[in-house]
């Protein structure tokens, strides 16, 4: 029995480091994986389409973060489990890293910035208290920057697929639920996962529900933003600004216009990132249920995609 890491265009040392001292059991980095009928515990970021069919005796697929879309995308993916990092610190990392973004937007961080390079003293009235964020997706992150946000005063409203129950939140869902949200929000966050049903849902139909100017941010998954829908909408003052921390392509490339767009903001994909020394132990537990045959933790519904 060995672990494979198949995360093209990553540096896995601490990953492979992190397995061998937990579990003691041989780890192999694709592509140079010698034995890989002995793999039995794949772990994936990003896996080239056909690569995981190729492991004879694989039991159990663990990705390597929160999302899963870059390993179901695979139709010839095996019939085993595939789980998900769900884990306390990537959560509070998401929040904080939307606080700063919704925080950076309300006080006019940069604008301040610019100003202070000039010597310019502008004390323009900044403040919008009356600040409405609306969330999609109020999954296991989605939940938690809804509760940091309403801890922190703001007025929180939350898109889910099915009805949610979150202290301090307004929650819908259906499509009603989604132009209301849109109907009422200053400040659109995307927490959902990359599916068939979500990809593109950033894109000007959604742009045009809003009643005043977004400001959007994005970091769940590049494949849910329009990219040219965006520049437009910013063109056009329906979107006021953007914070994008994922994109279509990563890393972004040279020539994107995003880059140098005066309003937006641009994070390459850092806003929760997983630390493989705290969730080894999940992704091992997980390896021990599938050989006990017991019930799996954050086991992922292919049919669902999340
Ligand atoms: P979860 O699976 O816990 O939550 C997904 C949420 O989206 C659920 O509330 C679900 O609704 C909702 N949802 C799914 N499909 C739809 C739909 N068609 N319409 C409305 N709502 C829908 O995911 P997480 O919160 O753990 O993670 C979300 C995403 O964040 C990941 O998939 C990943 O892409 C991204 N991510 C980005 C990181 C970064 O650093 N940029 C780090 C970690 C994650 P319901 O509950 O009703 O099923
Ligand atoms: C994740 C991510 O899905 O970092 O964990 O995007």
């Amino acid at each position: 029995m060995q672990i494979g890491i198949i995360a093209p265009g990553r540096d896995v040392s601490e990953w492979s480091r992190a397995l061998r001292q937990s579990s003691g059991i041989e780890v192999q980095v694709w592509p140079h994986m010698k034995e890989p009928q002995k793999v039995e515990l794949a772990i994936a970021w990003n896996p080239p389409l056909g690569i995981l069919a190729e492991f004879r005796n694989l039991k159990l697929i663990s990705s390597l973060g929160a999302g899963v879309d870059h390993i179901i995308r695979d139709n010839g993916l095996p019939d085993v489990p595939v789980v998900r990092i769900v884990d306390e610190m990537l959560s509070q990392d998401m929040s904080n890293y939307i606080l700063m973004a919704v925080l950076n937007h309300q006080r006019k961080t940069f604008f301040h910035y610019e100003n202070q390079k000039k010597r310019t003293w502008d004390h323009i009235k900044s403040l919008n208290k009356a600040f409405h964020i609306g969330i999609l997706g109020l999954g296991v992150l989605g939940k938690a920057v809804s509760q940091s946000l309403v801890a922190c005063g703001f007025n929180v409203l939350g898109y889910s697929k099915s009805q949610k129950r979150i202290k301090g939140v307004q929650c819908f869902y259906g499509d009603l639920g989604f132009s209301t949200l849109m109907a009422q929000i200053d400040v659109l966050v995307n927490l959902l996962p990359l599916t068939a049903e979500t990809r593109n849902i950033l894109g000007m139909p959604t742009f045009k529900m809003a009643r005043k100017p977004i400001f959007l941010i994005n970091v769940a998954r590049g494949g849910h933003l329009v990219e040219a829908d965006l520049l437009q909408a910013l063109d056009q003052g329906l979107v006021s600004g953007a914070c994008l921390d994922v994109f279509n392509e990563e890393p972004l490339p040279a020539h994107s216009p995003l880059w140098e767009h005066k309003n937006i903001i641009i994070t390459p994909h850092i806003a929760s990132v997983t630390n493989p020394n705290v969730v080894v132990a999940q992704i091992l537990d997980n390896f021990d249920r599938v050989k006990r045959g017991i019930t799996l933790n954050n086991q992922i519904d292919r049919n669902k995609g999340y």
